[in-house]
């Protein structure tokens, strides 16, 4: 696909067929995700495949718990992001410039690990708000981390919506604000 073309075929995807994911697939997912850019090189995250079908399903009952994201159920796989410890020099950068790097390098390889699996045919969706205490319990995931996201992944069942975006002028500007 060429990339324009991704970029309108990617979309959130809650709604999925009862089909098993193959591996290859996303390992490749995965590897395109190991080179994402980040500040300094950091890297800061670590993708945890959960696919094991009772402990996928466990994981899904803690991203569903406040009865949003129901839908988790249905996916095949989940994907949990953990945010891993920056390096000393962009730590220090993030205090300096007041800017949180580490999620923002986590926010753009999670969009490179669903453009990838977009690429592949797969939908993804990507969830901020889960019971992240119980999700890092399942997965052994030491309580002193960061989960800031999880993806579902699976077969698509939904059709290619229209995306709802603020207009090109209200999003960009040439030269000044
Ligand atoms: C950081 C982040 C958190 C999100 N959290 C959720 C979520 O908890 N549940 C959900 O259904 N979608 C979630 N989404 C998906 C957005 O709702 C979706 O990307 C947006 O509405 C645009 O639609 P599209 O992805 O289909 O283009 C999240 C997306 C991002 C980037």
């Amino acid at each position: 696909m060429k990339f324009s073309e991704l970029a309108k075929y990617r979309q959130s995807v809650r709604d999925y067929e009862d089909r098993p994911l193959e591996k290859e697939k996303i390992n490749r997912c995965i590897e395109s995700t190991r080179l994402s850019p980040s500040a300094n090189n950091a890297q800061p995250w670590k993708f945890i495949v959960v696919d094991e079908p009772k402990l996928k399903n466990e994981v899904a009952s803690a991203v569903s718990g406040g009865g949003m994201n129901k839908f988790s159920a249905q996916a095949p796989v989940i994907i949990a992001v953990v945010l891993e410890k920056r390096d000393v020099l962009s730590s220090i950068a993030s205090v300096m410039q007041n800017k949180e790097y580490s999620l923002i390098d986590v926010g753009i390889a999670v969009n490179q690990f669903c453009l990838q699996a977009a690429d592949l045919g797969l939908g993804t969706c990507i969830i901020g708000w889960f019971n992240e205490k119980k999700v890092k319990k399942l997965l052994n995931v030491p309580c002193g981390k960061r989960m800031p996201l999880v993806i579902t992944m699976g077969y698509s069942k939904s059709p290619i919506r229209n995306k709802t975006r603020k207009p090109i002028e209200e999003m960009s500007s040439w030269n000044k604000y």
